[in-house]
């Protein structure tokens, strides 16, 4: 049992050394292809650059230690994460998805899934009773959320809604951009894949675009979406790899200031003149709504 607070883990990327050099840091791999075993097997696992590079394992590693997840995969974006998983889907599936959610992403689901053939339903997240209202048993495939949800920073019930998932035959997957592992633990409370723009807090630098997904375990569904990242190629380049991984290890320390800058400003929007409301999940005006509506 490694009793290191995440922070410490994460600061120093899972204590990894280089075996050879003694270096704290990781290389580059700026390699697109590998060479054979003389059997001419591939027993790194590493081939050709398109499905996997070194430099992905110790961020992909961290995220999963941080999620407290079976598996990790980054990608070339926060989308190319979050649509591969409904690639994974098959034409005909029922998919349920919040109102409130990352703009791009919902004008994908209306054009490109819907076209694709994807059953996409539209609910208000935030009400637990109205997802459960639309769940199918047997035909809905996949709960997708995003708690806190860009822009509102509407809340999901994550335990809640794993359950009326689970229930019916569905697999919950959420993204976490907002909430970043510091502050939320999907799958401690029963989602089966996380979603991350990596963009955001896990870089925290505004000079990588990425995504990463998290899943629960290894099953039959998660061997399809490494299988359509292997394919369709969205893979974070080396460099940017690098670079998550170099702003990974400051995440705890700028999503505590983060989010004691957010309460500030949120408290200070508070019945200002010139604002009609002030959303914020600290603010006690909105936990009071949190409660009841999860009464
Ligand atoms: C909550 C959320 N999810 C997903 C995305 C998409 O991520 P990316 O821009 O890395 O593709 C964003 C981007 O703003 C986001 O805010």
């Amino acid at each position: 049992m490694d009793s290191r607070h995440p922070a410490t883990i994460t600061a120093q990327a899972l204590g990894w050394i280089d075996e050879s050099t003694q270096a704290l840091v990781p290389p580059v791999y700026l390699t697109t292809t590998f060479i054979r075993d003389p059997d001419n097997q591939y027993r790194t696992g590493n081939s050709y650059g398109r499905p996997t590079n070194p430099t992905f394992v110790l961020p992909e590693a961290l995220l999963a230690r941080l999620e407290g997840g079976a598996a990790c995969l980054t990608f070339g974006s926060g989308m190319a994460a979050a649509t591969a998983v409904f690639l994974a889907l098959r034409p005909g599936d029922h998919v349920i998805v919040p109102q409130v959610m990352y703009w791009g992403l919902r004008k994908w689901l209306q054009s490109f899934a819907t076209e694709w053939g994807l059953a996409v339903e539209f609910v208000d997240a935030s009400v637990t009773d109205a997802l459960a209202a639309a769940v199918r048993p047997g035909y809905t495939k996949l709960v997708w959320i995003e708690t806190p949800a860009n822009p509102t920073w509407a809340i999901t019930d994550i335990a809640a809604v794993a359950e009326i998932a689970h229930r019916a035959g569905a697999r919950l997957a959420t993204d976490s951009t907002v909430a970043t592992p510091v502050l939320t633990r999907p799958i401690e409370l029963g989602a089966d894949i996380v979603m991350h723009s990596a963009t955001k807090y896990l870089n925290g630098h505004s000079d990588v675009i990425a995504g990463a997904l998290v899943a629960a375990r290894h099953d039959e569904f998660w061997e399809r979406i490494v299988a359509i990242r292997a394919s369709n190629g969205a893979i974070l380049g080396p460099f940017e790899a690098w670079l998550l991984l170099r702003g990974m290890r400051t995440l705890h320390l700028r999503v505590e200031r983060c989010c004691r800058a957010a309460q500030v400003i949120a408290e200070h929007f508070v019945g200002h003149n010139h604002v009609t409301a002030s959303l914020y999940p600290g603010l006690p005006t909105i936990q009071a709504t949190l409660s009841r509506r999860a009464r």
